[in-house]
Parts: structure tokens; sequence; C-alpha cells
């Protein structure tokens, strides 16, 4: 059965102000290594969108998910990527796995000074080094192989963080990042995002030093420039981004977001469109050490769900499964770099909506399965 390790809070880090959004402690969830993995981190960093106005994130620190506040936070189950289920999981069920928990409506990246005592607080990234330093103590500096993951806003806040967090170890340890379903090409108000939280001094540099940082969320703008071998796992139908960026014509059914039957043709090209630019950034500067696994699932986020990152024959291309593609490619044994050429239409990949974390508002691809 899956597992939901404790929830454990950080209260020591409430002292150096990182923080969640109300002011309680940032919290992750550990899973001990073990045999041969007892050496090798995962950080998987938990996603569920972000705001970008005091008003969205007040309402985010009330919310019964946990994205805002550590009080209301629940275990979550650990599976895909993070499961210690071998043959669910075989590159990394024995490594240590942490899921570092979202609380601060920035993908990790915020950092701002000020603040009222009712919050919201705007500490992102001091959550993340908070995070990572309790790590460090506990094992991790001693790492001989760590993988930097994350879904949606994790996945984004992965790709910030990759460079820096590498630097914290030697060159003999082997590190690597993972970014899932990460690659937005538009986004709600990137200037109200970076100014709220305070996000342009944690943003790449090697970004922020040619553009406005509002542009340097977009990651067609910094990816190029990461030197840590990332690997790109995203749906060119991306539920999230489709809901995101195809406008829908007068009457025209909101179904149209998640199942084309029926839809117009200027729904059906925008749906193209959107596939096309994904294929396009995630190919943008050097390919040499980068793993790609672009398929055409009608969904967002394939690590964290089982059936995803290792079950379901849809989700695979070429006979690879997630899992095998990011697994391989970890441990340079393959450059894997898939890209579904050939389905120019969604294909509908099973999600099982009984499954672990299925079921909740932020995980767009699969919320339409479960009644809410
Ligand atoms: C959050 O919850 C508290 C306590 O229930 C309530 O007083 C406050 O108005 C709520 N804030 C928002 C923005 O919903
Ligand atoms: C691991 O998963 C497999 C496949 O679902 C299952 O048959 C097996 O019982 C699981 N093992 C454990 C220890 O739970
Ligand atoms: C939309 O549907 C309503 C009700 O059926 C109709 O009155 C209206 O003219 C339609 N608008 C357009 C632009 O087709
Ligand atoms: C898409 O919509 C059509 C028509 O309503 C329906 O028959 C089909 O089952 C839907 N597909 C999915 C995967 O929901
Ligand atoms: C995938 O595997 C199936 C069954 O093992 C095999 O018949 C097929 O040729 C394989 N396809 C590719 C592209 O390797
Ligand atoms: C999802 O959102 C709806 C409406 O805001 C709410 O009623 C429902 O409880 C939420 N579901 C979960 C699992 O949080």
């Amino acid at each position: 059965m899956a597992n939901a390790p404790d929830l454990i809070k950080l209260h020591t880090a409430v002292a150096i102000g990182a923080v969640c959004l109300d002011g309680s402690p940032p919290a992750y969830q550990l899973d001990w290594g073990k045999e041969d993995g007892a050496k090798n981190w995962l950080l998987h960093l938990q996603g569920g969108y972000w705001c970008t106005t005091t008003q969205e994130c007040q309402t985010r620190m009330n919310d019964s998910s946990g994205l805002g506040s550590s009080t209301k936070m629940k275990r979550s189950y650990f599976s895909g990527i993070l499961t210690n289920n071998e043959t669910l999981n075989p590159y990394f069920y024995n490594w240590n796995r942490v899921f570092v928990r979202y609380c601060d409506g920035s993908c990790f990246t915020g950092d701002k000074q000020e603040f009222s005592a009712d919050g919201p607080y705007y500490r992102g990234s001091r959550v993340f080094s908070a995070i990572i330093d309790e790590l460090m103590k506990l094992g991790m500096k001693n790492a001989q192989n760590v993988l930097l993951s994350g879904s949606s806003a994790g996945g984004l806040g992965t790709m910030v963080h990759c460079d820096r967090f590498r630097n914290r170890f030697p060159t003999s340890t082997k590190f690597k990042c993972l970014s899932d379903a990460s690659y937005f090409i538009t986004l709600n108000n990137p200037s109200g995002f970076v100014e709220l939280h305070g996000s342009s001094k944690n943003l790449p540099e090697t970004c922020t030093s040619k553009m406005d940082a509002a542009l340097c969320l977009y990651p067609k703008n910094f990816v190029p420039d990461i030197q840590t071998p990332l690997f790109i796992l995203n749906s060119a139908y991306d539920t999230f981004q489709i809901a995101a960026t195809v406008r829908l014509p007068v009457n025209t059914s909101r179904s149209c977001l998640y199942n084309l039957t029926g839809c117009p043709d200027t729904v059906r090209k925008q749906w193209k469109n959107l596939r096309l630019k994904i294929l396009q950034e995630v190919t943008m500067g050097d390919l040499s050490k980068r793993g790609l696994f672009i398929n055409s699932c009608h969904t967002h986020s394939q690590s964290e769900f089982q059936s995803k990152w290792l079950g379901d024959p849809k989700s695979m291309l070429d006979n690879m499964t997630i899992s095998e593609a990011v697994g391989k490619w970890f441990n340079d044994e393959k450059l894997v770099q898939l890209i579904d050429r050939k389905h120019s239409s969604t294909k509908q990949c099973v999600l099982d909506a009984s499954e672990p974390n299925a079921c909740n508002n932020y995980t767009w691809g699969a919320s339409y399965l479960c009644n809410t």
C-alpha cells in the first residue's frame, strides 16, 4: 500500500522568518533511504499554482489544501516518483525521498522583508533554503546523488533554484534537476507576481541581468542558461496550460478546455498552436545534457501519479515509461530525448480518480474526474 510519511514542521525556521503565507512553519515529509539508496536524495517540490495579489494570497492562507499554511496541511501519499515500492519506482524507491510542501504561493521564489503580523508573509525562497539547510544537517551534505524535482509550480521552483542548489555540493556529487509540467508558455500577471513576492533577487541572474525580472519567470528566458543537467517532462497538451491559454469563443462549451469532441475549429487550432510552442521552447538552448519526454497525454503533472509515472501504456513513448526515461537519463545510461511528433491530436491517458492525491483542486488534469 501507498505510504504517507509524517508531516514534519520546521519550527526553528520561524525565527529566521522562513514561513508560510500565514506565518506558520514550513513543512516537509521524508521517507528515509536504505541499502544502496541511503546516500541518494530526491527532493520533490510540491505544486499548486500561485497567488499574485494580496487578496489571492490571503484567500490561500485559509485554503483547506494547506497551500498557504502548514496548520491546514495533511499528509500526502507518496506515489509515482516518491513511492517506496521497487516495482512501481525502480530507480528511486530506496533513495531518501523528500516531499517539500508548498505554502508560500510564489513557487519558492519570494523574499520580502516587510509583513503585517496577520500575514501574508512573502518568504518562499527562505522556505526553500531553510528546508535545504535542515536536510543538509540530516545527512544530505554527504549525498552521492541528488535529484531536485517538482511538478507545476514546484517544477518552476526547481528550475529557478537548480544551479544555485547544485553549487552547494562538491562536483563529485551527481546532481540533476527534473521539471514536470512547468514549462509555462503564458503566465498570469508575472509583474504582479515578482513585485508582490519580492522574487527578483532570487530569479536566475543570467536572465535578470538581461531583462525585466517579470520575464524571468518564463522558462524560455532562463532555462537555456541552466548549467546543471535538466530533464523536462511535459505534455504538449498540458491541461493547465490549455485552460490558461485557450480563449473560447462566445457560447462555446467550457468542456472544450478538456475534451475537443464537437468543439469549433478555432479552438482546435489553439490547442495545436500551444503544442507547437511547447515543442519549440523545450528544445531551446544546449541540448547535450537535457532530458526530454514530451508526450501527448491530456494531463498535468506526471511524476507524482503512479499511472502516469509507470503504469498506463498511453503515457509511454517508444515503449519507454516516464520512470525509465528519467532513471536512465539520471544514471547516464541514455540521453533520453523523446518527443511525440506523431500525435498531433491529444490522447486521453488513464488517470484513476481513486489514486492518492488525484482529486484535489490543484491537480488540474485530474480534477474533472472527481465530481468537484
Ligand atoms: C480566514 O479565516 C479567518 C478565520 O476563520 C477569517 O477571520 C478571515 O476573514 C479569513 N480570511 C479570508 C481572506 O478568507
Ligand atoms: C508493489 O507494487 C506491486 C504492483 O502494484 C504490488 O503487487 C506489490 O504488492 C507492491 N509491494 C509492496 C511491498 O507493497
Ligand atoms: C449565444 O447564445 C444565446 C442564447 O442561445 C444567444 O441569444 C446569442 O445570440 C448567442 N451569441 C452568439 C454570439 O452566438
Ligand atoms: C468527450 O466528449 C464526448 C462527447 O460528449 C464523449 O463521448 C467522450 O466520452 C468524451 N471523452 C472523455 C475522455 O471524456
Ligand atoms: C513496443 O513493444 C511491443 C511489445 O513488446 C513491440 O511489439 C513493439 O514493436 C515495440 N515498439 C517499439 C517502437 O519499440
Ligand atoms: C474544491 O473546490 C470546491 C469549490 O471551491 C470546494 O467545494 C471543494 O471542497 C474543493 N475540493 C477539495 C478536495 O479541496
